[in-house]
C-alpha cells in the first residue's frame, strides 16, 4: 500500500511517499475493505520532502500565521511533485492520502486539507485525516519493523505541544498528562530569543549547553514530584531574573547547559515514572525536542532495563509527512471501512487526541 502525506500545521511544507508493507508483501491488494493481513508491517519511507521556512521566520524570530500560510500556498504542489518523483511512483499509484487536520495553525491547516480533500475526490483516493500528535508518536515506525511491543508510553514534546501518552494498542492514545502553560519546545524558543540566538531556539540552546556546566546555575525543576502534567513557565521566569540579575557577568552557556539540564531532567523523570507505574517495558521519546541529545542521554541512564526508542532520524523529530502518513495507515488499518467513502477533511484547531 502506497500512502501520500501531506504535512502543513506550522512552518514546513511536506510530502511523503511512505510504503507499507505486510510480513514484506506489498498490500495493495488489501487496500480497500481488509485490515491489511495478519503479519507485521513493515512502514518503508520512499521520499521525506520538507521546505522548510526557518528563514523566512528567523526575522521575526517566530512563525508569523499569514506569512506561513502564503508560503504553503506556493509550496505545497510543488512538494507534493517532488516526493511522487523521489518516490518513483505515480499520482495514480498512490492508495490513500493522510493529512494533517489538526491542530496547529488555521491557515495553514486549511493549505493541506484542501489539497487532500481535491486530490483524494479527484484521485478517488482513501482519505484520512490525521491528527498531528499521534503522527508525531508514529514516527517511531519509519523505516521499522512493527514489532513495538505494547503498551507503550511516549514523550511527545515539540513547540507546540508537550504530552505524555499511554498507547495499549494501534491506534489507540491515552494521555496521562500534558502541559499547563508552555510547551518544552516552546520555552527553548523563548529562552533562545531572551539569549540573543536565533529561531528556531532548541538546536541553538543545546549547541550553546555544550560549552557549559549543567550545574552552574540553580534553576527550579516544576512539578517534578506532582503527576504527569508538566509547566516550564516558572522555569522561564527564573531564566529572566538570571538574566537580569546577573547583567554583563552573564555566563551564557553556563545558563543555556542549567536551563536545558532543568527541562530534560523533569521530561525524562516523568516518562520513567510513568512507564513504572503502568508496567510498560518500552518508553518512546517523540517530536522536535526528542532531536535533544541531552535528553536521550537522560532517559538512557534511568531506563534501569527497559527499551528506549527514538526516531531513526532528525528528520522524523521535526515537522514531517512521512509521519503522518505512518500514523495515518495505522488508524486506516484499525477501521478500514470508515474510509470507504469520501469525506471531507476539516481542519481544526483543537488540541487533544
Ligand atoms: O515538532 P516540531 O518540528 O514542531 C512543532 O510541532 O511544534 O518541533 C519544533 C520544536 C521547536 O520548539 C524547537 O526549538 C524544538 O522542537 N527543537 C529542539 C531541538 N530541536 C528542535 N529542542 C531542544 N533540543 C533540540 N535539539
Ligand atoms: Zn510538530
Amino acid at each position: 500500500m502506497l500512502i501520500l502525506g501531506l504535512e502543513t500545521s506550522c512552518d514546513e511544507t511536506s510530502a511523503s511517499v511512505v510504503q507499507a508493507h505486510v510480513m514484506g508483501e506489498f498490500v495493495r491488494e488489501v487496500a480497500y475493505g481488509y485490515p491489511g493481513g495478519e503479519g507485521n508491517v513493515s512502514l518503508q519511507v520512499r521520499s521525506n520532502i520538507i521546505a522548510s521556512q526557518i528563514e523566512l521566520h528567523r526575522k521575526t524570530g517566530g512563525v508569523v500565521p499569514e506569512v506561513a500560510a502564503r508560503e504553503h500556498v506556493v509550496k505545497i504542489f510543488p512538494v507534493i511533485d517532488e516526493a511522487l518523483s523521489e518516490a518513483k511512483v505515480t499520482f495514480e499509484e498512490i492508495d490513500a492520502i493522510a493529512v494533517t487536520q489538526r491542530p496547529g495553525l488555521i491557515s495553514s491547516l486549511l493549505v493541506g486539507t484542501n489539497a487532500a480533500n481535491v486530490l483524494a475526490l479527484l484521485g478517488k483516493k482513501i482519505l484520512i485525516p490525521v491528527n498531528h500528535i499521534e503522527g508525531h508518536i508514529y514516527a517511531n515506525w519509519l523505516d521499522r519493523e512493527d514489532n513495538i511491543a505494547f503498551p507503550v508510553v511516549i514523550l511527545t514534546v515539540s513547540g507546540g505541544h508537550n504530552e505524555l501518552v499511554l498507547m495499549r494498542e494501534h491506534a489507540s492514545f491515552e494521555s496521562l498528562g500534558s502541559t499547563r502553560d508552555d510547551a518544552a519546545g516552546e520555552a527553548f524558543d523563548k529562552i533562545a530569543r531572551l539569549l540573543g540566538l536565533p529561531y528556531p531556539g532548541g538546536p541553538e540552546i543545546s549547541k550553546l549547553a555544550e560549552k557549559g556546566d549543567p550545574t552552574g546555575y540553580d534553576l527550579p525543576r516544576p512539578l517534578m514530584n506532582e503527576g504527569f502534567d508538566f509547566s516550564f513557565s516558572g522555569l522561564k521566569s527564573a531564566v529572566m531574573r538570571v538574566v537580569q540579575a546577573e547583567g554583563a557577568s552573564l555566563r551564557q552557556a553556563d545558563l543555556a547547559a542549567s536551563f536545558q539540564e532543568a527541562v530534560c531532567d523533569v521530561l525524562s523523570a516523568k516518562l520513567l515514572h510513568a512507564a513504572r507505574e503502568h508496567g510498560v517495558k518500552e518508553v518512546h521519546l517523540a517530536g522536535g525536542v526528542s532531536a535533544n541529545q541531552r535528553l536521550r542521554r537522560l532517559v538512557e541512564e534511568r531506563l534501569e532495563g527497559l527499551t528506549l526508542r527514538f526516531p531513526e532520524k532528525i528528520s522524523y523529530c521535526t515537522d514531517n509527512a512521512a509521519m503522518i502518513a505512518a500514523a495515518g495507515f495505522f488508524q486506516w488499518r484499525a477501521d478500514p471501512q470508515a474510509y470507504k467513502k469520501w469525506k471531507l477533511v476539516e481542519a481544526s484547531t483543537r488540541m487533544g487526541f
